[in-house]
């Protein structure tokens, strides 16, 4: 009678766990572009194609040519993809919500939309909003209904935050790498407070955050951040800003190990998507891509294809030329998508390694809690 015996018994009656449902009925994601299923797009239409080309066939609100990562981490736990708080007309919210939208921070921004280009929609408002849903879920649905959850769904949900990196880069150009450093300490004791709230709030117990991207391999940062060709490493990404993302990194796994410890019966953990995608930049043939830091969809050719002046989808009168972005045939040959959001191959093979398992800190045995489905 051993772990092998168990393991064999598993294998010998995989019916008994075919239909198991996972324990997470419900996941509500917190972040960005990296993570918006359609909710920045339900308030400032419309997102135009090539988004979405791949698996949608039209745009569907991701920053990606298919899905998110998001999107495979419902898949994977069996559950429908998140429709966005934000959209009120064919959503269901019965296995969660998601309040990420494109360009949202973890500070709350100074400026408007129109002036910066920052999400209205910071983590703060995120919290607001799941703390709304809950009201109208003890209001509406007790018991549940068609579009809302019961009301003990919050205890047993997963709670997702993928934010950050718009705190990280949207002043980068401008203050540089010390002046960012600055306020990055508030970023993150600002998401350890979020999921404070949650816990004590909602009645959250179980927490992921990820990390921040090696933006020094993005195609957009490559073209826009001022660098020197020594600040270059071997695989053509920048030292100084990945150096910083380290940093960054260090801060919140130190900072979520501290949260961790004042929060009992609660599971906190620190996920290192960061490993995976700086493989992809830097071996990307190993995983099946050609490029690494040249995007699929933009402008100017290259080494990048990055126009900051215009982005994927766009065109713009530049010196009374009209300039159009244009799109590769084969995204599944890039790990970048537009120069800053990774392709939907590239987020696969994040979402795998963190549905396996190896991107955790602590270790989680996610296949133990959930019966989990192919991701394909
Ligand atoms: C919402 O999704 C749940 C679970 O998939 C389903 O049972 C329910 O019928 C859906 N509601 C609507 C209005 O489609
Ligand atoms: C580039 O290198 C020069 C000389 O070492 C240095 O003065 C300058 O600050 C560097 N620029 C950047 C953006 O790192
Ligand atoms: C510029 O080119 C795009 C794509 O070909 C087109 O949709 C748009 O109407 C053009 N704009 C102008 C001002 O000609
Ligand atoms: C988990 O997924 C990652 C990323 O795709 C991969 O590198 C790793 O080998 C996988 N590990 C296991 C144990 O399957």
């Amino acid at each position: 009678m051993s772990f092998l015996f168990f393991a064999l018994l598993i294998l010998a009656s995989p019916s008994t766990f075919t239909d198991a449902r996972c324990d997470f009925p419900a996941i509500f994601n917190f972040g960005d572009s990296n993570s918006d299923t359609g909710g920045f797009w339900a308030a400032f239409p419309a997102q135009k194609l090539p988004f979405g080309m791949t698996y949608f066939g039209k745009p569907a609100g991701r920053a990606s040519d298919g899905r998110a990562a998001i999107d495979f981490i419902a898949q994977g736990l069996g559950l429908p993809f998140l429709s966005p708080y934000l959209q009120s007309i064919g959503s269901n919210f019965t296995h969660g919500a998601n309040f990420a939208t494109a360009a949202s921070t973890v500070l709350l921004p100074m400026t408007s939309l129109f002036v910066s280009g920052l999400s209205p929609f910071s983590l703060a408002i995120q919290l607001n909003q799941m703390k709304e849903f809950r009201s109208r879920v003890l209001e509406f649905s007790p018991q549940g209904n068609y579009y809302l959850p019961p009301k003990d769904i919050f205890s047993k949900s997963l709670y997702i935050f993928d934010i950050g990196q718009n705190d990280f880069t949207g002043r980068l150009a401008d203050i540089g790498i010390p002046g960012v450093k600055k306020y990055l300490p508030q970023v993150v004791s600002t998401i350890s407070w979020t999921i404070k709230e949650i816990y004590n709030e909602l009645g959250g117990r179980t927490f992921m955050v990820f990390n921040l991207a090696p933006v020094g391999c993005f195609p957009a940062f490559l073209t826009e951040l001022p660098h020197n060709t020594s600040d270059l490493d071997m695989y053509g990404c920048m030292i100084s800003y990945n150096n910083a993302v380290l940093d960054y990194n260090k801060m919140l796994k130190d900072t979520l190990s501290q949260t961790r410890d004042q929060l009992p019966d609660a599971t906190l953990v620190y996920v290192d998507t960061h490993s995976v995608k700086l493989e992809l930049f830097q071996h990307p043939k190993d995983h099946g891509f050609v490029y690494g830091t040249r995007a699929c969809c933009g402008e100017g050719g290259g080494e990048y294809n990055f126009n900051p002046l215009v982005f994927c989808g766009n065109s713009k009168e530049i010196n009374g030329k009209n300039i159009s972005t244009s799109t590769c045939d084969d995204p599944q040959n890039y790990v970048s998508w537009d120069g800053i959001h990774a392709t939907e191959a590239a987020n696969k093979i994040v979402a795998f390694g963190i549905l396996n398992g190896s991107l955790f800190d602590p270790p989680f045995p996610l296949s133990k809690y959930c019966d989990l489905h192919p991701i394909g």
